[in-house]
């Protein structure tokens, strides 16, 4: 039984240590401690027993009141396919909502075509966003309204 609880700043560690393994490539670096000291309480872990089986970081915008953001998230290959992605963007949906938060913002890269396909399963819009992140940064950009009907 795979168990989502609220992050805390002492699981940075233990997910630092895997993402590359996860991501198969270096991309620890977009994953500063930062993010889990400042944003732990809106940030997920899931765990089977002692083994982490997914994280989701993200937050609340403290600049635009209706939106929320996933930073990242990934699920450790060994538990993919089961929906449990799916959980942590739901789970972190419910708490946005529960802020008044009506929308979701998150990003990847254009090569990241399992990310793509993921936000589209959950009914993010896709939109290319070249020089995003500065010169000759593309990006694909993603948008969920949490509206209802939205
Ligand atoms: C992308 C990722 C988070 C998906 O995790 P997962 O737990 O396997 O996804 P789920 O089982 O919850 O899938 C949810 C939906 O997305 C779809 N989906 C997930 N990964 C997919 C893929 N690679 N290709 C096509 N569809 C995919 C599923 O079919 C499912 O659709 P459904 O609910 O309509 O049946 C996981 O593959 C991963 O960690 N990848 C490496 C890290 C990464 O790229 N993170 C995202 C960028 S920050």
């Amino acid at each position: 039984m795979t168990g989502v609880r609220a992050a805390t700043p002492a699981d940075y560690d233990r997910i630092i240590a895997v993402v590359d393994d996860w991501w198969g490539r270096p991309i620890h670096g977009i994953l500063p401690r930062l993010f889990l000291d400042h944003f732990h309480r809106t940030s997920l872990v899931a765990e089977s027993g002692d083994e982490l089986a997914g994280c989701l970081v993200g937050f609340l915008s403290p600049s635009q009141p209706d939106a929320a953001y996933v930073h990242f998230v990934g699920v450790n290959p060994d538990f993919r396919g089961t929906g449990l992605a799916r959980r942590l963007y739901e789970t972190f949906f419910a708490l946005a909502a529960a802020d008044g938060r009506t929308v979701v913002h998150a990003l990847t890269s254009p090569r990241n075509t399992g990310s793509i396909a993921f936000h589209e399963a959950m009914g993010f819009t896709v939109v290319h966003g070249q020089g995003h992140d500065g010169p000759g940064s593309d990006r694909v950009l993603f948008r969920r309204s949490l509206a209802p009907g939205g």
